[in-house]
C-alpha cells in the first residue's frame, strides 16, 4: 500500500471511530507525503508495508509516545491525553516540525507493531460473564484468556459499569468506570461473578508492571479519546495491585494444555485476537475447544466466549458480536449476546434467553 493511502485509509477509519485529532493529522502528513515533506522522509522504505501492519498507526503511536515521554512539549500542547488541546493547523505544524527536527526518534518505533489492550471491551465480556453466573449461579470461575495483550481486561470484574438506563453494577470504588457500557437485559440480577483464577498468555505479552509496557499500550490509544486513557490508567493501577499472569504463548499451546477443573466453571474467552492466527491455527484450536467441551460436566462446565468479528448468518457481515458456547450439551448452540463498538461500550444486548 503506498504512503499517501495508507495515511488517508487510516484518517478515514479514525474518523469514523471517533478522532477528529487523527482524521486531522493523517491526512494532513498524507499531504505532507505528497508535498515530500518531513512526513515522507521519515517514512521513506515502507512505501509497501502491508495494509494490516497499520503504519499509520505506527506513526502516530511513535509520535505519542514522544509526546507521554515528556520529550516534545511544544507538541504536547495540543495533545488531551496529556492535557492539551487539538488544533488542526497549529497541531499538525509542531507535529511536522518534531518529524523533520527528530526523524530518527520516530523511526525507532516504526518497526513495532501497535499493541493495544482495550479495557472497553470488558463490557462485553463482563456482560457475557454474567450470562455465565445466571447459569451456573456461585459456581466459581477460571478465567483464561487467549491474545491477552497486557492481561487488563482478566481484571473485568473489578471494573464498574454504568449502563445506559443507568444501572450500574461492579465493585463501587473500582478505578475503572465503563459508562455506557450496556444497553438491553444485561443480566445483572445475576450474583457477581467469583474469580478464582486468572490466566492470560499472548504471542506478545505485555508487562504492565514495567514503564515500558505502561508506556507502549498508552502510546497506541488515540490521543484524544480522553475517557479510553481513563479507562486505561484505571486498569492499570488495579494491575499493580493485583498483578496478573500473562503467558507468553500461542492460543493453540494454551488450550492443548488446557484442562477442566471439578467445581469450577472455566471460561476460555478472547477479543479481537481470532484474525491473527492463521487458518491452521484457528482450526486446531476449534478442534481442542471442542474435545474440552466434549469433557465438560455437571460439575465442571465449560464456557467459550468471544468478542471477534463475526458473521451471524453466512449472508450477514462482519460485526462486532459477542458469542457464546457453552457445555455440557449445548455447545452446539452459539448464541450471539450482543453486539459491540470495536474498542467495547456500549455492548448491545440482543440475546432472549435460550
Ligand atoms: C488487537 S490485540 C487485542 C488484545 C486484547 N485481547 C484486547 O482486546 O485488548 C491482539 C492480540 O493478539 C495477540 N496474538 C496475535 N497472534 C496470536 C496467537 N497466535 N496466539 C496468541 N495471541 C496472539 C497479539 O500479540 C495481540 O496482543
Amino acid at each position: 500500500m503506498d504512503l499517501e493511502t495508507a495515511l488517508r485509509s487510516q484518517a478515514h477509519a479514525c474518523d469514523l471511530l471517533g478522532s477528529q485529532m487523527y482524521a486531522d493529522l493523517l491526512d494532513r502528513a498524507a499531504d505532507d507525503v505528497v508535498a515530500g515533506g518531513p512526513t515522507a522522509a521519515v517514512l521513506a522504505g515502507h512505501e509497501d508495508d502491508p495494509g494490516p501492519s497499520g503504519l499509520a498507526l505506527r506513526l502516530a503511536g511513535s509520535i505519542h509516545r514522544l509526546v507521554l515521554e515528556g520529550s516534545a512539549p511544544e507538541v504536547a500542547r495540543f495533545y488531551p491525553s496529556v492535557g492539551g488541546t487539538w488544533e488542526a493547523d497549529a497541531g499538525w505544524e509542531a507535529v511536522r516540525d518534531l518529524l523533520a527536527a527528530r526523524p530518527d526518534d520516530v523511526r525507532a518505533w516504526l518497526d513495532r507493531p501497535p499493541q493495544t489492550n482495550e479495557v472497553g471491551r470488558s463490557a462485553a465480556l463482563m456482560g457475557g460473564l454474567l450470562e455465565v453466573s445466571r447459569l451456573w449461579p456461585g459456581l466459581p470461575v477460571r478465567l483464561v484468556e487467549l491474545g491477552s495483550s497486557g492481561g487488563l481486561n482478566l481484571l473485568a470484574d473489578r471494573f464498574r459499569y454504568r449502563a445506559r438506563d443507568g444501572g450500574e453494577a461492579g465493585p463501587a470504588d473500582a478505578p475503572v468506570l465503563i459508562e455506557d457500557a450496556w444497553t438491553g437485559a444485561v443480566p445483572t440480577d445475576a450474583p457477581w461473578p467469583d474469580v478464582v483464577s486468572r490466566q492470560g498468555s499472548d504471542v506478545m505479552p505485555i508487562d504492565v508492571a514495567t514503564e515500558e509496557g505502561r508506556l507502549t499500550l498508552t502510546a497506541y490509544v488515540w490521543p484524544d479519546q480522553v475517557h479510553r486513557h481513563e479507562r486505561l490508567r484505571g486498569a492499570l493501577a488495579i494491575a499493580a495491585e493485583h498483578p496478573v499472569d500473562v503467558r507468553r504463548a500461542r492460543a493453540l499451546d494454551v488450550v492443548e494444555d488446557l484442562r477442566l477443573e471439578a467445581g469450577t466453571v472455566t471460561v476460555l474467552w478472547h477479543s479481537i485476537m481470532w484474525q491473527y492466527l492463521d487458518r491452521t491455527e484457528q482450526d486446531a484450536v476449534r478442534a481442542r475447544i471442542d474435545e474440552l467441551g466434549a469433557s465438560a460436566t455437571g460439575d465442571q462446565p465449560f464456557v467459550h466466549l468471544f468478542l471477534e468479528p463475526t458473521r451471524r448468518t453466512p449472508e450477514s457481515r462482519h460485526e462486532f458480536w459477542l458469542v457464546l458456547e457453552t457445555w455440557p450439551g449445548r455447545g452446539e448452540v452459539r448464541r450471539f449476546l450482543g453486539r459491540s463498538h470495536p474498542h467495547g461500550p456500549p455492548l448491545e444486548w440482543e440475546d432472549t434467553r435460550a
